[in-house]
């Protein structure tokens, strides 16, 4: 069976355009475009025969499938050459029962999905895999492609300068100066990107890097790309994995340029759809007080957006005022009948330490289950965490 996805408007409006096409934008309202799949091809391929499939590519060594996005291979890019796949075996990262800090939280089942046990330490591998390998079929296609340019907080531009040094295709990171930590800012100089430092903020950078991309030569690695939606979006799959197909009540992450919000609805509703989930969980997205554009439009129901001018943050990655994805998170948000928190940085640093008895020393996705019962299939894997205590 050949599946197939392409990229269409996030709006509805007609064309369907190939994902090797270097396009970000509709032609017609100029908003972002999602990819899209060939939903009735996927549905001849039984829910039960899907769950086989991913459960038997776990530690697989055919590449690519060993990587927790490339076992989703037909739900990600289907028709991409393997060997044009740029993979380090991203994905299939540890499910953290944080019994401890769910009690401190009176959460009883608190479980922290370790996204940042990766080559680069954060999730952005997981979208950067396919965006860089969807370049390198280009590039193996003759499209003339010199190099690939992101703006960054830090995360993505690592990510990107791993995947291009693996990929061997040059890389430009806009950085805003100053704001960005020397653990991420030494990535992409050890991995031999072109590193410019701006006077400016996240946002700033953004606008840049979208200015220099109008040239066709040099492509856009930033989230507005759909293509690391699809990467991330495996990660809601794997949750529901290592949950033994069952699905969280509730699923918490934090927004900054929202790719995560839209990406998590994805994965979830692709299950949905396909049948392999019957329920869908309800979504909270947490932001800095600091940085807050997603809060306050919640505040009004979701009817008014306006851009906000920032202020530190003490989580960096999430300091953001315009998020480029900001359509696609509220569609999310919601059909998954979400909700937006703000934190103070006082809040924040409260709660850091605490959450670091489990070693969490970032702004991670955090799942609760309602079922009090371990996953089978974590507690083979990990036994020396899975010693719960009898109510
Ligand atoms: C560690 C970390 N957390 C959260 C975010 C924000 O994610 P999103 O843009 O999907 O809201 C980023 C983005 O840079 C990040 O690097
Ligand atoms: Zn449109």
């Amino acid at each position: 069976m050949s599946y197939n996805a392409w990229f269409q408007c996030i709006n509805g409006c007609p064309g369907q355009y190939s994902l090797l096409e270097i396009i970000y934008r509709c032609p017609t309202c100029g908003d972002l475009l999602e990819v899209r799949h060939d939903i009735d091809a996927l549905k001849t391929r039984a829910a039960g025969a899907w769950i086989k499939l991913f459960d038997d590519r776990v530690g697989q060594n055919v590449y690519p499938y060993g990587s927790g996005v490339w076992a989703k291979k037909e739900w990600v890019v289907p028709f991409i050459d393997n060997e044009n796949v740029v993979s380090t075996c991203e994905g299939h990262t540890n499910l953290f029962w944080a019994n401890r800090y769910g009690k401190q939280l009176h959460v009883e089942d608190l479980w922290v999905k370790q996204c940042g046990n990766s080559h680069t330490g954060s999730f952005k591998d997981l979208g950067m895999t396919v965006l860089v390998s969807v370049v390198n079929q280009m590039i193996a296609n003759g499209e003339p492609i010199d190099a690939v340019a992101c703006a960054s907080t830090g995360d993505t531009s690592a990510a990107l300068a791993a995947y291009g040094a693996a990929a061997g295709i040059p890389t430009v990171v806009f950085l805003p100066r100053d704001k960005v930590s020397p653990a991420q800012l030494v990535q992409p100089l050890a991995n031999g990107a072109l590193v410019l430092s701006l006077d400016t903020d996240f946002d700033g950078c953004m606008a840049a890097v979208q200015e220099v991309t109008k040239h066709k030569h040099i492509y856009l690695a930033n989230s507005m790309n759909s293509l690391r939606i699809e990467g991330q979006k495996t990660i809601s799959i794997e949750i529901v994995q290592q949950f033994d197909w069952e699905v969280p009540d509730w699923v918490i992450l934090p927004g900054g340029n929202l790719g995560n919000v839209s990406a998590f609805g994805k994965g979830f509703l692709m299950m949905y759809d396909l049948g392999l989930i019957s329920k869908l969980p309800r979504i909270c997205v947490a932001q800095a007080e600091n940085a807050n554009p997603l809060y306050l439009s919640y505040l009004t129901n979701f009817e008014h957006f306006e851009p906000v001018t920032t202020r530190k943050t003490l989580a960096n990655a999430i300091q953001i005022g315009n998020p480029v994805s900001i359509r696609k998170a509220i569609a999310s948000l919601q059909r998954f009948n979400g909700v937006v928190e703000q934190k103070t940085r006082g809040e924040k640093g409260d709660s850091r330490p605490r959450a670091s008895g489990r070693d969490l020393d970032r702004q991670w996705p955090e799942i609760r289950r309602s079922e009090n019962r371990v996953s089978r299939w974590h507690a083979a894997r990990y036994p020396e965490h899975f010693t719960k205590p009898a109510r």
